[in-house]
């Protein structure tokens, strides 16, 4: 399907669920991003649970967001349940504007839901020349190392720096082997998953999906993973009022009430210790870039490269719409 045509399909659809049409369109425009830079895992795949939790009355389709300012540079964000798409974008906007006039930006947002991915808010600040971090957490899969029962989210850790080029550098990472969306798309269209990515509830190695999700997806190196997902959970919930230590709900299963998720986006601006920031770092991937490759390896890349030219590439596309997301698209429309 063509890129403008899916954009008003699905404006129309967050619109038809009650949305206001700026929130609609921030909806549409985060979900056709995830699309473009090949995250389908963080794209049309969630929007019926989107329209899902707004239906039970989870998700706020009339948000009275409330912005606290703190200082000039630190804000605090009650989002009133909204959809995370909103906060998130209120979130950078309010990130950026204190950096460029401080140096820097400090937003924490609680009463969040699932806002996607955060290369896409890390991208905007980059764009307005800002080195940035972004954290938010996310229900339980991840079991803390030692533990058996799943307690900390996927917890994506953000990092964003301007590289004195059109491809920013964005390092975006859960900071499970995988992350729990690939599971979901493997558990609906029937597919394994990799081995060595998750426990099943007995806690034997799985490459079954549905029992994957039953079970604990496995941190990246063991306990530096665990722990990075506990620092995760600690500014996202912890700090910014939001929920933690395991109370963030499922967004596809529990619908008992709001997932109350929080995010912290910290920006900064590239010139506070030295001026000469751009050289500086076009000389520090010149060296990364140079070094000699092991064998099948054409080019090393950094960070978020990768993305940019799967982004570019799917701009010139149609978006391939799978027969079970098309079913879904087709019932919302109605
Ligand atoms: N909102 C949530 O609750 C939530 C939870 C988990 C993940 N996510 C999102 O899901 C997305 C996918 O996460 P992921 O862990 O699957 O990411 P990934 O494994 O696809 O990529 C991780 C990072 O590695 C980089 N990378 C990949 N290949 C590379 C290469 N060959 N050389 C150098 N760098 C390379 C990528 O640019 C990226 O920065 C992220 O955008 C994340 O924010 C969201």
């Amino acid at each position: 399907m063509k890129i403008k045509n899916l954009h008003t399909i699905l404006t129309n659809i967050f619109k038809r669920q009650g949305l206001s049409q700026k929130d609609s369109l921030i909806c549409s425009n985060a979900i056709i991003n995830a699309e473009l830079v090949g995250a389908h895992t963080h794209g049309l795949s969630r929007v019926k649970m989107y329209c899902d939790r707004i239906n039970k009355k989870v998700i706020n389709k009339n948000p009275k967001i409330k912005i606290k300012k703190i200082s000039e540079s630190i804000k605090h964000i009650d989002a009133n349940n909204c959809i995370g798409f909103v906060a998130g974008d209120i979130g950078i906007k309010e990130a950026i504007k204190s950096a460029k006039k401080t140096g820097i930006g400090l937003v924490a947002i609680k009463n969040s839901g699932h806002y996607g991915l955060s290369g896409y808010y890390a991208e905007q600040a980059v764009k307005k020349n800002l080195i940035v971090f972004c954290f938010t957490n996310a229900p339980p899969a991840v079991a803390p190392y030692g533990a058996k029962k799943s307690l900390f989210g996927t917890n994506p850790i953000c990092f964003g720096a301007p590289t004195d080029s059109n491809i920013p550098f964005i390092l975006d990472t859960s900071v499970s082997v995988i992350n729990r969306g690939k599971i979901r798309v493997a558990a609906r269209s029937g597919k394994k998953i990799p081995e060595g990515v998750a426990l099943d509830k007995l806690g034997r190695p799985t490459r079954d999906a549905i029992k994957a999700l039953e079970g604990v997806q496995l941190p990246i190196a063991g306990f530096r993973g665990s722990g990075l997902a506990w620092m995760v959970d600690i500014l996202s919930g912890v700090l910014t009022g939001a929920n933690h230590a395991g109370r963030v709900k499922d967004p596809f299963e529990d619908f008992t009430g709001p997932q109350n998720i929080g995010h912290l986006f910290i920006t900064f601006k590239t010139n506070l210790f030295v001026n000469n920031y751009s050289s500086r770092i076009k000389d520090n991937i010149k060296r990364v870039k140079k070094l000699p490759k092991i064998k099948g390896i054409k080019e090393i890349m950094y960070p978020g490269q990768n993305k940019y030219k799967r982004f570019k590439m799917n701009q010139k596309k149609e978006i391939k719409i799978s027969a079970i997301i098309k079913k879904d698209l087709e019932y919302l429309k109605k």
